[in-house]
């Protein structure tokens, strides 16, 4: 981790809340079925009827195959309860840039934009709230209705993206509010920015920030994200980009933006799909 100062000892409640995030009903369990096929993906969604009706029958074509554990805690899927897609280094990663922010007095919010379930958000409060920090807010950018049809004649790079499609994607605004409720972490430090990235992120009223969390998928909503929230990013301030090996279409949205911006700070890989760089001071 490239930051200046060294990371405290993290509490009890903070590695516990990590693994209930990642996985809250099969904490400590090694394998859990994945979510079932009408939502695994667009291609396959139209058999979901037909499987249902064999299995009915108990004529079962295809054994559903079990997510092992180290996957799930990787954060490699799309998991069918947990608040969160992210896995277990990449919370570690939100924790240790927070209390980077801390130590170091980098000012701002912290934002994620993309949120889904809002499990990564909700670990974003949960930090505050362990470090005592009262005079910062948690923005939760999300059209809390999946991703943008592509707009293939503005970014072209997303002309063949259809995670449009995906039902799974979709996670309303009272659905968030409600599992930031169950944790005991909705609060008025928790600020809700619902509707497209293009609509909401111009007018929306943060002045600095300290941490932006992107984890939108698509070239449009990576590029928006960091045309509008980056010039508010405070010196020694955090970018995260959580999909940036993941989809193509990020990557160069991100490398495009980089260069762009003459930004020359190193990006650090977090895992095998995440990235995060630090603004100069
Ligand atoms: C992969 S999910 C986010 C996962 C989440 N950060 C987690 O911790 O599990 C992507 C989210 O981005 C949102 N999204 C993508 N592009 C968007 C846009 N242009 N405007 C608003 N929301 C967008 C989708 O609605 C979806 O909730």
């Amino acid at each position: 981790m490239n930051t200046t100062s060294k990371t405290p000892i993290t509490s009890n409640y903070i590695e516990l809340l990590k693994k209930v995030l990642i996985d809250h009903r099969n904490i400590g369990e090694f394998e859990y079925y994945p979510l079932p096929i009408e939502n695994a993906n667009w291609k396959t969604a139209f058999l979901y009827p037909v499987d249902k009706l064999l299995r009915k029958r108990n004529f079962i074509i295809a054994k559903r195959k079990p997510v092992i554990h180290e996957e799930r805690m990787n954060g490699y899927d799309w998991p069918a309860q947990a608040l969160t897609m992210i896995g277990y280094n990449r919370l570690t990663n939100i924790e240790q840039c927070i209390h980077a922010i801390i130590q170091d007095k980098v000012e701002g919010d912290l934002i994620e934009a993309g949120v889904w379930r809002g499990g990564a958000a909700l670990f974003m409060r949960a930090m505050l709230k362990e470090l005592s920090v009262t005079n910062r807010k948690v923005w939760l950018a999300d059209s809390f209705r999946g991703l943008p049809k592509p707009d293939a004649v503005n970014y072209k790079a997303d002309k063949w993206n259809r995670l449009n499609r995906l039902k799974i994607l979709n996670v309303g605004m009272d659905e968030v509010k409600h599992n930031f409720e169950k944790y005991d972490l909705l609060d008025d430090q928790v600020k809700f920015l619902p509707g497209w990235f293009k609509d909401t992120l111009p007018e929306a009223p943060i002045e600095k920030l300290s941490l932006i969390r992107l984890d939108a998928d698509m070239y449009e909503s990576t590029w928006q994200a960091l045309e509008n929230l980056y010039p508010k990013l405070y010196p020694g301030g955090f970018v995260i980009v959580d999909d940036y090996y993941a989809f193509k279409n990020c990557k160069q949205a991100v490398d495009e933006f980089r260069e762009k911006a003459g930004i020359t700070e190193p990006t650090i890989d977090i895992d095998l799909e995440a990235i995060y760089w630090r603004k100069a001071k």
